[in-house]
């Protein structure tokens, strides 16, 4: 297949560094997973042709593959799209698609074809290599092929994925996102640090960590909650998160509290400003 035919229009965006690591996204697919796996199973109506999009997989297909063979555990006929900007990228990716894998290049306009649709957009470790004022623009063009109800993870990690921070944006029945939630994760490998989860915030986030901001609030009451929960940390620091979450929602803050979240290493954060 040659990539000129699948290019209908300019991509939007610009190349940046294709870094990727084997099973780096793992987690935020058991995320999703865990958090609305009826988002990838359902076929009803428009959802029958409704892609999962992996914009910017990187170097390689690798971590699209890898969200293929999980996904399509509750779907096996999901079809899905990795989109990069970056042509070579796109070249060394075609030998593994098929019916319903497909690589194509593209930018935040993404490439669709006729009848396609989206239900869920990955786009890891792609906007931290941006400037701020690309951000909004960019949500502004991927909402436009997602389904009302269709989800958005989009966030940064580190090299191999044991942390990580997202957004989680809702496409709405008006055609705009909704920031869902902020999301936290740790395999706990790091063990357990505050701060760690402060470098590696979206792009909407990372320069507002200032005195005034909500984010400064949030993270300063994270790491108070952290040292009243100390106690804890001798459990190890599963148990310390754990805790130290809770403390934190008694200091005002709208995290859920379950332990499907908090004792696997996820913090969901709801309705950040
Ligand atoms: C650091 S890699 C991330 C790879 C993979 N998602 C991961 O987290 O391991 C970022 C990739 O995003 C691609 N990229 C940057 N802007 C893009 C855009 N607007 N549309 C599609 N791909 C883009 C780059 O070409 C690069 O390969």
């Amino acid at each position: 297949m040659n990539v000129r035919h699948l290019r209908t229009k300019k991509p939007v965006g610009q190349p940046t560094r294709g870094k990727t690591a084997s099973n780096r996204l793992r987690r935020v697919d058991n995320f999703i997973l865990l958090y609305e796996p009826a988002l990838l199973s359902r076929t009803d109506g428009r959802f029958q042709r409704s892609l999962f999009v992996d914009l910017g997989y990187g170097f390689d297909a690798r971590t699209t593959l890898e969200s293929a063979g999980r996904f399509r555990r509750v779907n096996p006929d999901l079809p899905i799209l990795g989109v990069e900007i970056d042509k070579e990228r796109v070249e060394a990716a075609l030998p593994f698609a098929d019916e319903i894998t497909h690589f194509r290049l593209g930018g935040f306009n993404l490439p669709l074809q006729a009848g396609e649709s989206v239900r869920l957009i990955r786009a890891f470790n792609v906007l931290h290599q941006y400037e701020e004022g690309d951000f909004a623009p960019a949500y502004e063009r991927l909402a436009e092929h997602v389904l009302p109800g269709g989800l958005m993870i989009e966030g940064t990690s580190n090299p191999f994925g044991s942390i990580w921070a997202a957004n989680l944006a809702r496409k709405l029945e008006n055609g705009s996102w909704r920031m869902e939630a902020l999301v936290f994760s740790t395999n706990f490998r790091m063990g357990f640090d505050v701060k760690e989860f402060q470098t590696i915030l979206p792009k909407n986030y990372i320069h507002h960590v200032v005195k005034g901001e909500q984010v400064y609030d949030f993270f300063e009451l994270w790491r108070r909650a952290a040292a009243e929960a100390v106690h804890a940390r001798i459990f190890g620091p599963r148990q310390w998160f754990s805790a130290a979450c809770k403390k934190l929602a008694g200091h005002g803050f709208d995290v859920l509290l379950a332990s499907k979240w908090l004792s696997k290493g996820y913090l969901i954060w709801n309705n950040p400003q």
